[in-house]
C-alpha cells in the first residue's frame, strides 16, 4: 500500500524569532497551492505560537524539535506533549542525533518520551535513529538500527490510529553536504521495516508507521530518493532554511 508521503523541515536552532516568522511566511506563500502529501515545519520552541498564527489557513503543519517525558511537574526548562498540542503541534522530533550527542540523550529517555507522547494521544512522534560513521565502517549498522528501534519502542502499545514516523538519519551524513547512496537508504529502510514487523506485525506497520530519510537532502540529490519503495518521505535540515529550495525538494519527493 502506498502511504501518503511527508516532508518535514527541521529548522534546528538556526533562526531568530523574526527570521523564523519571515521564513514561515515564505513557506506559506510558496506552498499555497501545494495540496499533495503532508508538509510540516519544526521551528524552535519560542517560535511555535507565532508560527502557528502565520500558518493559519495553510496546509503546512507544525512540529516541535523535542519534548519531555512527563505531562506536568517540577521539570525546569521542559515542555510536555500536551503543551505542544496546545501550541498547535501535530508532530514532534524525538531523539535527534544532535541531542544524543550534545545532551547525552539516550534511548531510555527516548523510549520514555515516545510512551508519553503516545499516551497523550495527540501528536505523531518522529523518532530518529541512525548509525555513526564508526558503526558503519565496522559493519554494525543493521544491528545498531535494530537495537535503537527495540529500545525506542519497548513497551509501546498501539491505540486507535496513533501514527509514528521513524526517521533514518545516518549521523555521518547529517549536515555533511552529501547524502548517502539512495540504494543504501532503501536497504536501511528495509531493515527498519523488518525489525518493526518482527516487533509489531505487518498490519501495524502498514497502518501506523512511516519511514523517512534524513541527511543532506537537497534539490540536487532528491531525485534519487523519489521512487524508492520503502521511503515514505524526508526530514530536511539545511535545505529547509530556504523556502524555494525546500519547495523544489518537496515537489520531487511528493508527486
Ligand atoms: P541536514 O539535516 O539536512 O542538514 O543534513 C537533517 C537533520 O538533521 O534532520
Amino acid at each position: 500500500m502506498q502511504k501518503e508521503k511527508i516532508i518535514i523541515a527541521n529548522w534546528k536552532m538556526q533562526l531568530s524569532l523574526q527570521e523564523t516568522i519571515d521564513l514561515a511566511n515564505k513557506y506559506k506563500a510558496k506552498f499555497a497551492k501545494f495540496k499533495k502529501g503532508e508538509v510540516a515545519i519544526c521551528p524552535n520552541f519560542i517560535s511555535l505560537l507565532p508560527v502557528k498564527t502565520v500558518l493559519k489557513g495553510s496546509n503546512i503543519k507544525l512540529g516541535a524539535q523535542d519534548v519531555f517525558w512527563e505531562e506536568k511537574g517540577a521539570y525546569t526548562g521542559e515542555v510536555s506533549p500536551n503543551m505542544l498540542k496546545e501550541a498547535g503541534c501535530e508532530f514532534v522530533i524525538v531523539g535527534h542525533s544532535e541531542r544524543r550527542k550534545h545532551l547525552r540523550e539516550n534511548y531510555e529517555y527516548i523510549n520514555r518520551k515516545v510512551k508519553t507522547i503516545i499516551d497523550s494521544g495527540n501528536i505523531t512522534p518522529i523518532i530518529c535513529i541512525g548509525e555513526s560513521w564508526d558503526e558503519r565502517k565496522t559493519d554494525r549498522r543493521d544491528f545498531v538500527l535494530t537495537e535503537q528501534l527495540q529500545l525506542a519502542l519497548a513497551g509501546v502499545d498501539f491505540m486507535g490510529d496513533q501514527q509514528i514516523i521513524i526517521a533514518y538519519e545516518p549521523i555521518w551524513a547529517i549536515g555533511s553536504g552529501a547524502a548517502i547512496e539512495s540504494s543504501e537508504a532503501e536497504y536501511a529502510h528495509k531493515i527498519i521495516k523488518l525489525t518493526l514487523s518482527q516487533m509489531f506485525g505487518m498490519k501495524i506497520i502498514s497502518g501506523h508507521f512511516r519511514i523517512v530519510y534524513g541527511g543532506s537532502i537537497s534539490s540536487k540529490n532528491v531525485k534519487e530518493f523519489a521512487d524508492l519503495e520503502n521511503i515514505d518521505g524526508l526530514l530536511v535540515g539545511g535545505a529547509s532554511l530556504n523556502a524555494e529550495e525546500f519547495y523544489k525538494v518537496a515537489n520531487v519527493i511528493i508527486k
